[in-house]
């Protein structure tokens, strides 16, 4: 696929406990910061539309949310629509700008997500993320999406031999990659011992298998690519993308060892871009759940099927590996805001193609393809995209 979109600016806000900050002042810190990032310069007057994802700000904010973020920064009258699709709300909203900037409609579109998750209790948060699954069958039957992503796991040790050890590995890596970090939510390192020895969240996976809950907003700036160095002389073009969905119910589906909606949208974003699994450079997969990056790695092509543990046992998957994955922390200790994660992920693929992360020592050496991988819920949509520089 040729180039015909480019990705121009990116912000994102400081992921975490935002007490003193609202859904609408989030999403301005992210605005501020992508305006900021546009080398020659944006005029607001030019943005033509805004695609924003969230799953629904824990109940506080439900309705007409886009038109109220745009209102906030300053862009009342353009295009704003809510994109919801659970935990890949904002790689399906990035998806949605690059289609509207494609079809010829709009030439310049942010595309962006926005999550208020810690004013709620626990136990609410636990309640209002468990909808998006298949609520009838369960969690209606007392289901949360750590017990849905424990029965994949299960199953991964079982048929392919990944060991519990494995699992935490992922949480070692990611932790350290946050560490340097300054927006990530965790900005601490943790031994394997550690890892292993945290409280059982549901059985194999336990406190530091699962990502944390998370306020946090992200925004990046889409343009046609014949007009991207107008606003920037370091574009990041978007080289192919793909989409995917299943069934939501795990009981309803071929396997629970792989993601199909994860391999349909990979499939097709390779496809488009021209690559093969092994030529992406450096990626941010969706690990809310340390199972959940080692299917990633699998879905993705970039192991074997069942190879997963190896990957990062290998070191495969760390910063000086063959593939770095989640140097951004991912969503296991940068954090996940539901609805900002999926752009929060493209935020992260721009600032390491461009060479401009806040942080060298997180920054991977000569990558020139990126690739982002977000879910939904556990596994029922799935949005993958390849960047080039
Ligand atoms: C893991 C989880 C169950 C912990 O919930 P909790 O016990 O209510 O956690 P709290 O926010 O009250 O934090 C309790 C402590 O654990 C720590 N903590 C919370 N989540 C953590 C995580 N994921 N990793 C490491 N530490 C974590 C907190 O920092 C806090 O530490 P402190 O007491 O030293 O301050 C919860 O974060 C969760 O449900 N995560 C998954 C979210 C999810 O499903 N997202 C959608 C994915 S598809």
């Amino acid at each position: 696929m040729e180039s015909k979109v480019a990705v121009v600016g990116a912000g994102q806000s400081k992921y975490g406990e935002s007490v003193d900050k609202s859904v609408k002042e989030l999403f301005l810190d992210a605005y501020i910061e992508l305006i900021n990032s546009v080398d020659n310069g944006l005029e607001p007057r030019e943005i033509n539309a805004v695609y924003i994802g969230s799953l629904g700000s824990g109940g506080f904010q439900l309705g007409n949310l886009s038109a109220l973020m745009a209102e906030y920064v300053g862009l009342p009258g353009v295009h704003a629509v809510r994109i919801e699709n659970a935990c890949s709300s904002s790689g399906f909203a990035f998806i949605e700008a690059c289609l509207a900037i494609m079809s010829g409609m709009y030439d310049v579109v942010i595309a962006g997500g926005v999550e208020k998750m810690r004013d709620v209790s626990s136990l609410k948060a636990k309640y209002w993320l468990g909808v998006s699954g298949d609520t009838e069958y369960e969690r209606l039957a007392g289901m949360t999406f750590a017990g849905l992503y424990a029965i994949m796991a299960n199953r991964h040790m079982h048929d392919y031999g990944t060991t519990r050890e494995q699992l935490s590995m992922v949480a070692v890596k990611n932790h350290k990659n946050a560490f340097l970090n300054p927006k990530a939510q965790f900005q601490n390192k943790i031994t394997l011992e550690k890892a292993m020895n945290s409280p059982m969240v549901a059985y194999p996976l336990n406190l530091f298998d699962c990502c944390p809950t998370t306020d946090g907003a992200s925004a990046v700036l889409l343009c046609k690519a014949e007009i991207a160095k107008k606003f920037t002389d370091s574009p990041v073009y978007v080289a192919g993308f793909g989409t995917g969905t299943d069934y939501l119910a795990l009981h309803d589906r071929e396997t629970i060892t792989s993601l199909k909606a994860a391999v349909l949208a990979a499939r097709e974003a390779y496809k488009k871009a021209g690559i093969k699994p092994k030529d992406v450079d450096v990626a941010e997969v969706h690990d809310c759940f340390t199972i959940a990056e080692i299917i990633a790695y699998e879905d993705l092509g970039f192991c074997e099927r069942g190879e997963g543990g190896k990957f990062i046992e290998e070191g495969l998957s760390s910063m000086e590996g063959e593939i770095p994955v989640n140097l951004s922390g991912g969503l296991k200790a940068k954090g996940h805001p539901i609805g900002a994660t999926g752009t929060g992920q493209v935020y992260e693929i721009f600032n390491q193609l461009r060479k401009t992360v806040q942080k060298p020592a997180r920054q991977v050496k000569d990558a020139e393809i990126g690739l982002t991988h977000n879910v939904g819920g556990s596994g029922g949509t799935a949005a993958v995209t390849v960047f080039k520089v």
